[in-house]
């Protein structure tokens, strides 16, 4: 197990009465991508800031490798940070900007010069060194903020929505980009965004964010297959969620039932002893098929009208109402190359799915709400 790089026990920052941060414990390991992902106004940018030590906690400690640093200033933590406006010298040069951390280190002149040329290969900017931050794109800008950052080697760098100001196709550039460099570097990355896809994309794991606290923590595939709160289940891609009642178990499967006694099958260890629950399953794990055609043996089946299709091109999208709700479907179009060949409004259909791909979270209305009630990594006390 790789050491913690940066820790965080029950911090906690208020703005007047206003809880920003809500007692988050939080381990980041060495070398590792990590990911702060939530939607606006969560506390994203207030827990990167006081990592950095921009801003102080109300309470609790903030560990970087090992040191107490809950009072350092930034300038005295082994920390970078790369904001959304990346903010470049405009009088500089990209050279000087890049060089400036060590100028004012006072490295030696033939050392900055051979850093700045590593940095900018590494950033695929070599050849720009003369020009100024007005004579390169938005793209090529965030690069040399990013060489800028990493020049110092900090242990661990801080990114909050670096890739907000661009376009979606050079975003996606980026990222890719983004996740080369950190392998390249190994430094631990904690990066700040409200951007699902982005956070999947890049991160070795990923804290999803809600009202201060964290509902869950984990890696992308675990977060994505396995959401253990609604609010994670429906802020990760789209969830199907069936009202459900457990009604009792045989072979490591529970049995369930909708509203109107449909059968559902689920694996009981996700059943967590809870009767009222709501069982999710994901739009592609659903097969579609003619109504009462054959059904793999212990497969849940739910029938439903077509209510809606579109084509998307890689996939079509259905909504399909049933008795246990409205479900969206996505169905890859492979074989059913021509749009004749899809399901139509109207159409009458049968949905399909395994019960290993079901997730289970709480029935509407009895969402833990008590921070640290998420599940993640155990909260750590304070070390003596
Ligand atoms: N300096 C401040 N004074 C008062 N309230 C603040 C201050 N900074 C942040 N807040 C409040 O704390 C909460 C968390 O803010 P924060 O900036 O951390 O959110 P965020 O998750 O980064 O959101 P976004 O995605 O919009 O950037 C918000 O409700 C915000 O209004
Ligand atoms: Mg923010």
């Amino acid at each position: 197990m790789p050491e913690v790089d940066v820790r965080l026990v029950d911090v906690t920052k208020k703005f007047g009465d206003q809880v920003a941060v809500d007692r988050i414990n939080l381990e980041v390991r060495d070398g590792e991508f990590f990911s702060l992902l939530g939607p606006s106004g969560c506390g994203k940018t207030t827990t990167l800031r006081m990592i950095g030590g921009f801003e102080q906690p109300t309470s609790g400690l903030i560990e970087l490798q090992g040191q107490d640093v809950t009072w350092l200033p930034p300038f005295k933590r082994n920390v970078n940070t790369v904001f959304q406006n990346y903010a470049l010298f405009p009088h500089l040069t990209i050279f000087e900007n890049v060089a400036f951390g060590l100028r004012r280190k006072g490295v030696k002149t033939s050392e900055i010069k051979s850093r700045v040329t590593d940095m900018l290969n590494l950033v695929e900017l070599p050849g720009y060194e003369a020009r100024k931050p007005t004579q390169i794109s938005g793209g090529q800008a965030q690069r040399v903020a990013l060489a800028r950052a990493l020049i110092n080697r900090p242990a661990v760098l801080l990114l909050d929505e670096p890739l907000g100001a661009l376009d979606l196709k050079l975003r996606k550039q980026m990222q890719v980009e983004l996740k080369r460099i950190q392998q390249e570097v190994g430094i631990t990355f904690i990066y700040v965004t409200h951007d699902q896809e982005e956070a999947m994309t890049m991160s070795d794991r990923i804290a999803v964010m809600n009202r201060g606290h964290y509902e869950q923590l984990g890696d992308p595939e675990s977060l994505y297959e396995r959401p253990t709160t609604r609010f994670v289940a429906s802020f990760l891609g789209i969830s199907n969620l069936l009202a459900a009642t457990i009604v009792g178990s045989d072979g490591g499967y529970s049995r369930a039932t909708l509203g109107d006694d449909t059968p559902i099958r689920l694996p009981t260890a996700l059943a967590g002893g809870q009767a009222a629950v709501s069982i999710g399953v994901r739009p592609e794990k659903i097969r579609l098929s003619e109504p009462a055609s054959e059904v793999p043996a212990g497969h849940n089946r739910l029938t439903g009208v077509v209510e809606d299709a579109s084509y998307l091109g890689v996939s079509t999208q259905y909504v399909v109402g049933s008795r246990g709700g409205r479900l969206t479907v996505y169905e890859q179009n492979v074989e059913r190359a021509t749009r004749a060949e899809l399901w139509s409004r109207g159409d009458e259909v049968q949905m399909t799915w395994s019960p290993d791909h079901s997730f289970v979270v709480p029935s509407e209305g009895e969402e833990p709400t008590e921070p640290g009630s998420g599940v993640g990594e155990p909260a750590r006390t304070v070390p003596a």
